[in-house]
């Protein structure tokens, strides 16, 4: 059980020493209890992070030396402080985020989401730049790559959302946008699968072997890809990218593959777990369904509630480059903050009653993309392919129902998406 000391202030302000909490005792837990690990928070991680937000808006766990942090203002100025750092080699002796650099130590360049500037700069600016003209340029194709998902799926009876749509679509239409040959696809499907089990931290030894397969291959053919690229480019992301060096961009080949899979790693499983929470979230409250089905103009809308309720993403982290006060807690340089998108997402203060699912909620920008310099690149993709799904989904079928009495919710830990959803159609 996780059990938290309320914040209780034994001095006047001034008389602490930086390192020192301004509680009579840091409140203490442990963050993987927060995580899908742990049954309850897998089933529901909103009760205990309800708890955390009124108890501990910052969170010491002396086990993985970070700090949680879980207020939707404290979350929102640290991911917006461009003075924090990401590379987990800035952060503490002995925390998670800095083992995870020596685990790292040696496998060349780190993506974007590990760098701090310059390097964060210059290798993300061009990078995004592309990748922002290329979804504006081939919006019609993407939309219509997921139709083709859709209509591909049975006019009606019984089939699982997540296998059938969820997971294939993101991958399709990054593998598009890239410029993957159409007969390496079902290749490219197999590596993107593979290369994200490095998300989960307990892959079995036979899934990380799977997992340095898939991603020697998909350093290979993106290599090979290149090449065949800056001799004849094409209408693709990788031309762009290859234009780009070849333009005196300063960005090594090294850097470059390593962020392209990036683009695979970061965004198809969040992207699937987009999509499955989302139409799950819409079975499960027919009034919302209903209002979407008679108001289309509320599909935007939509997927911002769904992103905010249950963000696919639950933490982002930043470490400290200076000894300073966050939360109402004095922290030193190098600790690192997990920020809690989850808990952010459902704070009173910034939420209308922000355990009730409700598409027509007044705007209010959410953390599910995190934010500042390392907000989420694929945000406007992310976006295009959730609504483009619902849209096809409610053109094509008059019913939708949940065909499954129960969800499983995955066991990985810092993400939140569902392992099947069978829906009944006609
Ligand atoms: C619903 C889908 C998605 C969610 C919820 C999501 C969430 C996030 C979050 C929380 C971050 C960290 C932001 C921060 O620390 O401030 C991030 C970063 C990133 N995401 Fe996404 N993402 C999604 C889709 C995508 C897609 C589709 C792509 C690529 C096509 C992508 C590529 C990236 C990259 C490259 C970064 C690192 C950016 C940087 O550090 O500069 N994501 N994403």
């Amino acid at each position: 059980m996780l059990s938290y000391k309320m914040p209780q202030a034994d001095k006047n302000p001034g008389e602490y020493e930086l390192g020192e909490s301004v509680l009579s005792e840091p409140a203490k837990g442990n963050i993987i209890e927060l995580t899908a690990f742990n049954d309850e928070a897998r089933e529901n991680p909103h009760r205990k992070l309800k708890n955390l937000r009124e108890t501990a808006p910052a969170m010491r766990d002396d086990a993985t030396k970070v700090w949680m942090i879980s207020r939707y203002d404290d979350v929102r100025g640290l991911v917006n402080d461009t003075t924090m750092l990401r590379s987990p080699h800035a952060a503490e002796e002995g925390s998670i985020s800095r083992r995870f650099a020596q685990l790292n130590d040696g496998e060349g360049p780190q993506s974007i989401l590990f760098m701090d500037d310059p390097d964060h700069s210059r290798v993300r600016k061009p990078l995004a730049k592309a990748l922002y003209k290329r979804i504006q340029s081939m919006k019609t194709e993407i939309e219509e790559l997921i139709d083709s998902v859709i209509d591909s799926c049975p006019a009606n009876g019984t089939f699982d959302l997540m296998k059938d749509v969820a997971v294939p679509v993101p991958i399709l239409v990054i593998a598009h946008i890239l410029g993957v040959d159409e007969s390496r696809l079902g290749e490219f499907r197999n590596w993107s699968e593979a290369a994200i089990l490095s998300l989960n931290p307990v892959r079995t030894a036979e899934q990380t072997a799977q997992m340095e397969a898939g991603n020697e291959a998909l350093r290979h053919y993106f290599g090979e890809l290149l090449e065949k690229r800056r001799r004849e480019p094409c209408d693709d992301l990788i031309s762009d990218m290859a234009a780009h060096q070849k333009n005196g961009g300063e960005m090594s080949n090294a850097e470059l593959l390593t962020n392209l899979a990036g683009l695979l790693i970061g965004g198809n499983l969040t992207t699937t777990d987009l999509i499955g929470n989302g139409l799950w979230l819409l079975l499960t409250h027919p009034l919302q369904l209903q209002k979407l089905r008679s108001d289309r103009s509320l599909t935007g809308p939509a997927v911002d509630e769904i992103l905010r309720f249950e963000s696919p993403v639950a933490s982002t982290s930043r470490t400290l480059p200076n000894d300073s006060e966050v939360a109402g807690c004095p922290m030193k340089g190098t600790q690192t903050v997990f920020c809690s998108l989850h808990s952010a997402n459902r704070d009173p203060d910034i939420f209308e009653e922000p355990d009730q699912f409700d598409i027509t909620r007044p705007k209010k920008a959410h953390v599910a993309f995190g934010g500042g310099q390392h907000l989420c690149i694929g945000a406007p993709l992310a976006r295009i392919e959730a609504r483009r799904v619902l849209e096809r989904l409610l053109d094509r079928y008059d019913t939708i129902e949940l065909a499954q009495d129960e969800i499983i919710w995955r066991q990985l830990p810092f993400f939140r998406g569902i392992e099947e959803l069978q829906i009944r159609v006609s």
